[in-house]
């Protein structure tokens, strides 16, 4: 089996408890709100973007500049793969990992797949300065870098199991109704 790095042990999968997908625009809080479902549910939490840093010693941003977009996908979908053997993960991959079908179809089912929906104005206040981070959105108009992007993809995260509107709601909040969700849906 595949070695991640995880806060609890990685079980085989087990239709019982499939994996939690968040997905969701860059600053709709996907990590933050993983982390703690995670911890809530006693389960191993893994963000993809971090996973491929760890493992390519680099930063996402450094990955795009020196290899390109697609050289990135390509280490997003070959974790992708390596996931659909075990089960019961808390994942945040990034925001465009959705729009590779192949990654969904991948875990898919079993897979339950969530939404944190954000305005695009509230995305972008949140990240502030970690957007510099997010190399599709360092361009002169990253409010319509993200509009394009969420147009792009809105139909795939239309499609998720759940979703929770984040806007009104504290981080707390979130991890509060994502983990009642998932309990709800007899994933947990
Ligand atoms: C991306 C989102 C980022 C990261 C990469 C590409 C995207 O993750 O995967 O910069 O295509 O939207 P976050 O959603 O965590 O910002």
């Amino acid at each position: 089996m595949a070695t991640f790095r995880t806060s609890q042990p990685v079980s085989p999968i087990d239709a019982g408890r499939p994996h939690v997908v968040l997905v969701g625009l860059p600053g709709s809080g996907k990590t933050t709100v993983g982390e703690g479902v995670a911890t809530a549910l006693g389960r191993p939490f893994l963000d993809l973007d971090r996973e491929i840093e760890r493992r390519e010693g680099m930063p996402v941003t450094q990955i795009f500049g020196e290899r390109g977009e697609y050289a990135f996908r390509q280490l997003e979908r070959a974790l992708t793969e390596e996931l659909k053997d075990v089960g019961g993960m808390i994942l945040s991959p990034g925001g465009g990992w959705i729009a590779s079908p192949e990654n969904v179809l991948l875990l898919r089912p079993p897979a339950r797949f969530i939404y944190l929906r954000v305005r695009l104005e509230t995305a972008i206040k949140r990240l502030g300065p970690q957007r510099s981070t997010r190399p599709l959105l360092v361009r002169p108009d990253p409010l319509g870098e993200l509009r394009r992007l969420y147009e792009a993809r809105k139909n795939a995260y239309e499609a998720s199991d759940d979703s929770v509107d984040t806007e009104r709601l504290s981080a707390a909040q979130v991890i509060e109704a994502v983990t009642e969700l998932v309990r709800r849906a007899g994933a947990a």
